[in-house]
C-alpha cells in the first residue's frame, strides 16, 4: 500500500507524544540509540524545533500517528528519525516516511540523507539498504547515508503534491469516519435523528483536529 505521508506542524505536539508514548521500552531504544525515561520523552517532544527541522507523519484510519519521521537538518546533510507503532509494522510505512524524508531534504538543498542505528537493528538497515543507502559501522553504531541528486523543478512539485495529496487523504478520511457514526447514530435511533444528520452535513467542514 502506498502510504501518504504529511508534513507535521507545531499543532501536532500532542499528536507526537502520544505516537512515542505508545512506542515499547524496546522500540525506543531502537529509535533514540538508548532507554530514554518518560519525562526524558515529553523534553525531547517540547524541544522539537519545527523552524530548523522538519517532521512527517503518517495516520492510521483512527487519524493517529502511525509512524513519525524526525529530519534533522545538520550542515550539508538530513538525519532522520524513524518510528512505526508495531502493529503497522511491514506495511510499508517506514518506507513511505523514509522516501518523503529523502525528497525533502532534496528540495532543501540538502547533499545528503544519513541514519543512525543500533548495530543489531535489521528492521532499519534493510529498509535503509532497499532504500539505496549504504550502510558503515561507525562507533559500534551502523549509519546509512545516501547522496542527494540537486532538486529539480519536478522534484520540489513532487513534494508539494505529495503534501497536498495527503492533507486531502486524511481530511476525507476523518469526515467520512464522523459521517459513518452519524450513520451508525440514526440506525439504532431511528428516523429522530435524521434532521441532525441533514444539518451535520450541510454545516461547512471544519479544520481537521491537529492532536
Ligand atoms: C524500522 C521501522 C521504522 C520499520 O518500519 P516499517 O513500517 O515496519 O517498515 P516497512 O514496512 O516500510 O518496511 C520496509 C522494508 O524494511 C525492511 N524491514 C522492515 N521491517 C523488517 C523486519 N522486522 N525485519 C527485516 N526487515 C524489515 C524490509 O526490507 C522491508 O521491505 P519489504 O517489506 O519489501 O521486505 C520500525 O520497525 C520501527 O519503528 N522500529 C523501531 C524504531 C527504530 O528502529 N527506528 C530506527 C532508528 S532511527
Amino acid at each position: 500500500m502506498n502510504h501518504l505521508v504529511q508534513r507535521l506542524q507545531p499543532a501536532h505536539r500532542k499528536a507526537i507524544a502520544r505516537h512515542f508514548s505508545r512506542l515499547d521500552a524496546e522500540a525506543l531504544r531502537l529509535r533514540f540509540g538508548h532507554a530514554l525515561t518518560r519525562a526524558a520523552l515529553r523534553e525531547y517532544v517540547a524541544r522539537i524545533d519545527f523552524q530548523r527541522d522538519a517532521l512527517f507523519g503518517a495516520f492510521d484510519d483512527a487519524d493517529r500517528l502511525a509512524g513519525v519521521a524526525h529530519v534533522a537538518r545538520l550542515e550539508a546533510a538530513a538525519e532522520v528519525g524513524l518510528s512505526v507503532l508495531r502493529r503497522h509494522r511491514g506495511q510499508g510505512i517506514g518506507r513511505a516516511l523514509l522516501g518523503r524524508a529523502a525528497t525533502h531534504a532534496r528540495a532543501i538543498g540538502l547533499e545528503r540523507i544519513e541514519l543512525l542505528c543500533l548495530p543489531h537493528n535489521q528492521a532499519m538497515a534493510r529498509l535503509a539498504a532497499a532504500a539505496g543507502m549504504t550502510l558503515h559501522t561507525v562507533d559500534g553504531m551502523t549509519q546509512a547515508s545516501a547522496t542527494l541528486p540537486s532538486a529539480t523543478l519536478l522534484s520540489v512539485c513532487e513534494e508539494l503534491l505529495s503534501e497536498e495529496w495527503a492533507r486531502l487523504d486524511r481530511r476525507i478520511r476523518v469526515e467520512t469516519r464522523a459521517l459513518r457514526a452519524l450513520w451508525h447514530a440514526r440506525r439504532e435511533t431511528g428516523q429522530g435523528i435524521s434532521r441532525r444528520l441533514a444539518r451535520a452535513v450541510a454545516r461547512p467542514a471544519e479544520p481537521v483536529r491537529e492532536s
